[in-house]
């Protein structure tokens, strides 16, 4: 699909991958207008973010843990022509070097890859992510591990954050308390979700 608001970017969606959202557009939206040199999205889904912030020539790089979001963004990346580095990793298992900005919109669900959870994620691609009923009974079901997920990543994301960097991550209001000592701002709200940048 092209997104004429995003630099007409083209972005396929995957089966098993978590597909383009509002929220993901409202998250490219926000970070390009960001200052940053280099950024890191953790949880890149389609590639969609660091694709279009390639296409801004503002470098982002991106890492994911399921094998199939790293073949679709890179898929994608050689569609719209830019070069990006995508890679595998468990949020930052893997990652090198320091960052001035990191972006994590945190999954619907934990994707430490078991043979159920890959399923989870093919169902999830499949089922509409607008859909609020859909999105608010998913949210009970595994706001235990998302919060799990979400607080393991603010306690390692300063090793990869250069001194005066930021975080923009995409919270469900219930989880705001997971950053309440820190300082931050809103940078924009989709329902029951607030985009913050710490
Ligand atoms: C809600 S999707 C966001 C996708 C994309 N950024 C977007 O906004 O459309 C969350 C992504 O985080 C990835 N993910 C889940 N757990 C992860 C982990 N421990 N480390 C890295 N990525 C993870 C999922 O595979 C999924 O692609």
């Amino acid at each position: 699909m092209i997104y004429p608001d995003f630099n007409n970017i083209i972005i396929n969606n995957s089966v098993g991958v978590s597909p383009v959202g509002s929220d993901t557009q409202l998250i490219a939206q926000q970070v390009a207008q960001l200052d940053f040199t280099r950024a890191l999205e953790v949880g890149i889904g389609t590639g969609f973010i660091p694709i279009y912030l390639s296409t801004l020539n503002r470098q982002c790089e991106g890492i994911d843990i399921n094998p199939q979001a790293i073949n679709c963004a890179s898929e994608n990346a050689k569609l719209n022509q830019v070069d990006v580095k995508f890679f595998l990793s468990d949020l930052f298992a893997n990652v090198t070097g320091k960052f001035e900005l990191i972006i994590f919109n945190p999954p619907y669900g934990n994707v430490r890859s078991t043979f159920a959870s890959k399923y989870l994620e093919i169902i999830k691609s499949l089922l509409p992510k607008e859909n609020p009923l859909l999105s608010k009974i998913t949210y009970l079901l595994i706001r235990k591990s998302r919060r799990q997920l979400i607080s393991l990543f603010l306690d390692n994301v300063k090793s990869v954050l250069v001194d005066s960097g930021n975080i923009v991550i995409l919270l469900h209001y219930s989880e705001l308390d997971l950053i309440k000592d820190s300082k931050f701002r809103i940078l924009g709200e989709l329902g029951q979700q607030k985009l913050v940048c710490i």
